[in-house]
């Protein structure tokens, strides 16, 4: 697959070394305005001088491509992904879609009126844990899904544009977890309530810090506790999940690492409950552990190889750009909680014309 990619500096870096590292996938031009950063992601991908351009539009005329990644900052992902969906090409787009609903709204209807695929980077979920934890749960392994926990703990030291966000872990960061939590329990999120601040060790000055309590259209009730501030704490990019069902809990990543995933089956007797926590000292390591099988090329490669399928196919991806509109409203959604002080209705986001659901049915097929 022939691609641009728009947006080499920064964590376009990371989408360098993917395409340059994954057969079937090269780039035959590069985009940004910083000098800089094209020249030195120029010598990395081996994309010549004469096919490193300041504008989308300046690539777009003088090179024949079949796909766009988009890695540039997200308020530019709107013109940039449309342009380049008019122009034919297929997009893979950094998360989040846009700073906006109503356009990533429109970013949906133009992937649907050139009949192109627009797929997110949402690559947290493309991993081998992530795909256990579905299976598990929609097994009925742990019985029907309760409550999840999640504590996510990481230094994030932020430049750029994100010094002067005013949610700058809700928006570039939770948005992964919240993507998550759709995926593992195959639900949406009706409601949701934050509280974020910042706290005094944060390098920036928008909220570092969320509490954030979600309801899922299943029923399911979500604690995330979110630090991007917490030097010292770090629970790796992922975060640790606790998920309790009617039958048992299944706990994720408990020590930052890429192990197994533990179940733990509760008697319905109660006994191991007693035992377990009353009479006698938690056993270590905790739990049954089950061990995912590899899902093969993961992450960022994962995202490429589905998306290349999907262009090819016609099929929609999994994290198609209208099934991301429900992350993002969870997110922006998060977002007017925390600045409104109040529970707000993610279905009935006011920042769409349409209720979401009316929404995703007029772009479905
Ligand atoms: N999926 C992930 O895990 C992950 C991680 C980090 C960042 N991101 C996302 O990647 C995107 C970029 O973030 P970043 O950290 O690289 O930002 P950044 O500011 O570090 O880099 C952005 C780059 O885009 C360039 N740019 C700006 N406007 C442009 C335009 N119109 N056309 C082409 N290039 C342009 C800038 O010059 C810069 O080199 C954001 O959407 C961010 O949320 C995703």
């Amino acid at each position: 697959m022939r691609l641009i990619q728009a947006g080499v500096g920064g964590f376009g870096n990371s989408w360098i070394y993917t395409v340059r590292d994954t057969p079937g996938f090269e780039h035959v031009a590069l985009v940004d305005p910083s000098p800089a950063a094209l020249a030195n992601a120029g010598e990395i991908a081996g994309v010549p001088p004469e096919r490193r351009f300041a504008s989308i539009d300046d690539a777009l005329s003088a090179i024949d491509a079949d796909g766009l990644i988009d890695c540039t900052p997200a308020a530019c992902h709107y013109d940039t992904t449309c342009t380049a969906l008019r122009a034919g090409l297929h997009v893979l787009a950094e998360k989040p879609l846009s700073e906006s609903l109503q356009k990533a709204e429109l970013m949906v209807r133009t992937a649907k009126q050139c009949g192109r695929t627009l797929m997110v980077t949402q690559q947290f979920r493309y991993h081998d844990q992530p795909r256990l934890l579905r299976k598990l749960i929609a097994e009925n392994q742990i019985g029907a899904v309760d409550h999840v926990a999640v504590e996510f703990q990481i230094q994030g030291l932020l430049f750029g544009w994100r010094k002067t966000m005013s949610q700058p872990f809700l928006m570039d960061m939770a948005i992964h977890h919240f993507d998550l939590m759709r995926y593992l329990l195959n639900a949406n999120a009706v409601r949701v309530q934050a509280h974020t601040w910042n706290p005094r060790i944060s390098n920036t000055a928008g909220d570092m810090n969320a509490f954030v309590w979600i309801e899922f259209d299943n029923g399911v009730h979500v604690n995330y506790t979110g630090s991007f501030a917490a030097p010292g704490t770090d629970t790796g990019w992922n975060g640790r999940w606790a998920i309790t069902g009617d039958t048992g809990s299944l706990v994720w990543n408990p020590r930052d690492d890429w192990g197994p995933v533990r179940i733990f089956r509760q008697k319905q007797d109660l006994s191991v409950y007693t035992e377990q926590h009353f009479f006698s000292p938690l056993p270590e390591p905790w739990g049954e552990a089950l061990w995912a099988d590899s899902i093969g090329p993961n992450g960022h490669q994962y995202d490429l190889y589905h998306w290349k399928a999907c262009s090819e196919s016609g099929a929609e991806p999994e994290t198609s750009g209208r099934d991301n509109l429900n992350t993002l409203a969870l997110t922006l959604a998060a977002v007017e909680s925390a600045e409104t002080g109040r529970p707000v209705d993610v279905a009935q986001f006011p920042a769409i014309p349409a209720k979401l659901q009316e929404l995703q049915a007029q772009l479905v097929g």
